[in-house]
């Protein structure tokens, strides 16, 4: 059923011309949280294929602007879509001031190289989500929005009420188009208090 489900989502995801399924759990937050508006900037993290950067680019419109990070490159390009191929643990944080003063919205999106060990996994996707809040405290304006992955496990809620101590509403979200096996879960972060940021 599961497989099904997912098989579902790939379906659609070809159909509706998006490199990957991924897209529609962007698209449950949305709907759910509005975490884009129209000229947003935004940074996302973990962008390749490219489904997560060409919904952003379609909601934030001409005005805004998708700076899209990953160790691979896009599959495609789109307008309004600035690629940086990187591994965000050498992101030169002062190439992203350049193009854009401040983001008004991290996301990440991404996923370590799965060992098939649940407890190693959880490790490093909690590596990653840890970068993606640093750079995101460092980047975001103030009242910035983190929307961040990460697999669930032991270090979940540390990992939570590090992002407690950084915005005023922190909330776990489960999208429906994630396979129901998965681990994977969100947190939708907004309001980046104002001491945190740095100058
Ligand atoms: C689930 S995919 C992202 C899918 C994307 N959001 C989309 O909608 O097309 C996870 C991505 O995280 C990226 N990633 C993992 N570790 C990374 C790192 N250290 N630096 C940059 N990207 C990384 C992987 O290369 C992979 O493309």
């Amino acid at each position: 059923m599961a497989k099904r489900v997912g098989d579902h989502f790939s379906k659609r995801a070809r159909r509706e011309g998006y490199p990957a399924r991924s897209v529609y759990k962007l698209q449950e937050a949305q709907k759910k949280y509005k975490v884009l508006g129209r000229g947003d900037r935004v940074l996302d993290l973990g962008a390749s294929p490219g489904s997560w950067s060409k919904f952003a680019a379609s909601i934030v419109g001409k005005e805004g602007k998708v700076v899209a990070v990953d160790l691979n490159p896009l599959a495609h390009s789109y307008p309004n879509v600035i690629s940086i191929k990187a591994d965000i643990h050498e992101l030169p944080v002062e190439r992203l001031r350049q193009i854009a003063e401040c983001f008004d919205v991290v996301l990440s999106d991404m996923a370590p190289k799965t060992s098939g060990r649940k407890d190693v996994d959880h490790l490093r996707s909690i590596g990653l989500a840890e970068k993606a809040l640093d750079i995101a405290v460092q980047l975001l304006c103030p009242g910035g929005t983190f929307f961040c992955k990460v697999f669930q496990g032991s270090s979940f809620d540390d990992f939570r009420n590090s992002c407690r101590r950084h915005f005023e509403s922190v909330r776990v979200f489960k999208p429906k188009s994630s396979r129901s096996e998965s681990v994977e879960t969100f947190l939708c972060c907004t309001g980046l208090k104002r001491n945190d940021i740095e100058q």
